[in-house]
């Protein structure tokens, strides 16, 4: 891992991706700071889009800089988002900011989807960065701990700064996981998916099409999936 994208760095990342937009497209939109970076870059454009938001602080972000929201109704012509962590064949981690669920059901939507990045987030193998986040329902918590404890993973309760319970936009329970190397991606998301309660995993596999990563100083380049998607 190298230097950590500065706000600029993303600053130029957002609006190097607005080429992947044009006007009268429907538009994904995730969350986080690279993410804001690309809504910010949205907004002061000249391209007339709608836009599907990933969380409420996008979404407030988005109506800020004057972008018409809309609900997710059919294909989205394309998704933007940030990750956590990208391996070498593009598959990811999220939701280390929360949004993961929303974020997941944009991405299956997306025509095509792009990842937008600093290049500390390039990962050998996925879980390099010790978490993996895992949406569940309150009601389901004790048990998906203890499932997920199974499967060799160290589950935690999110908090939020004043030590309450962190709550989902969609009023949910976030799992932090703690994590080794994780040497079968697709696996561990399978089997976290078939959790009773879970209601989705950070992990994001098979799913981008494209990552764009940013070096510190703003030099950015892209990276293409191999193959086809996982999803339809
Ligand atoms: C939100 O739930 C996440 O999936 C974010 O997309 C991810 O954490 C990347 O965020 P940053 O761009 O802020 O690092």
């Amino acid at each position: 891992m190298s230097g950590k994208a500065s706000d600029e760095d993303l600053a130029l990342l957002g609006e190097h991706a607005l080429r992947y937009v044009e006007s009268g497209f429907t538009v994904g939109i995730g969350t986080g700071k690279a993410a804001s970076a690309f809504i910010r870059a949205l907004g002061h454009s000249e391209l007339k889009i709608r836009a599907v938001p990933t969380s409420e602080r996008s979404a407030e972000l988005a109506r800020r800089v004057g972008i018409e929201l809309r609900p997710l109704e059919g294909e989205l012509n394309v998704a933007l988002d940030g990750a956590d962590e990208v391996d070498a064949n593009l598959d990811l981690i999220k939701g280390f900011g929360g949004a993961l669920l929303r974020e997941k059901i944009v991405a299956a939507a997306a025509r095509y989807y792009v990842i937008l990045v600093g290049e500390e987030k390039l990962v050998r193998r996925l879980g390099q960065r010790g978490s993996l986040p895992v949406e569940v329902l309150a009601f389901g918590v004790d048990l998906c701990a203890r499932r997920i404890e199974a499967l060799g993973l160290r589950p935690q309760v999110r908090r939020a700064e004043k030590g309450q319970e962190f709550s989902t936009d969609n009023g949910n329970l976030i799992l932090d996981c703690a994590v080794e190397e994780i040497v079968e991606p697709a696996r561990l998301e399978r089997e976290l998916a078939a959790i009773p309660g879970v209601l989705g995993s950070g992990l994001f596999v098979g799913v981008a099409d494209e990552v764009l990563v940013c070096a510190a100083g703003g030099k950015i380049s892209a990276l293409k999936r191999r193959g086809t998607k996982a999803k339809a």
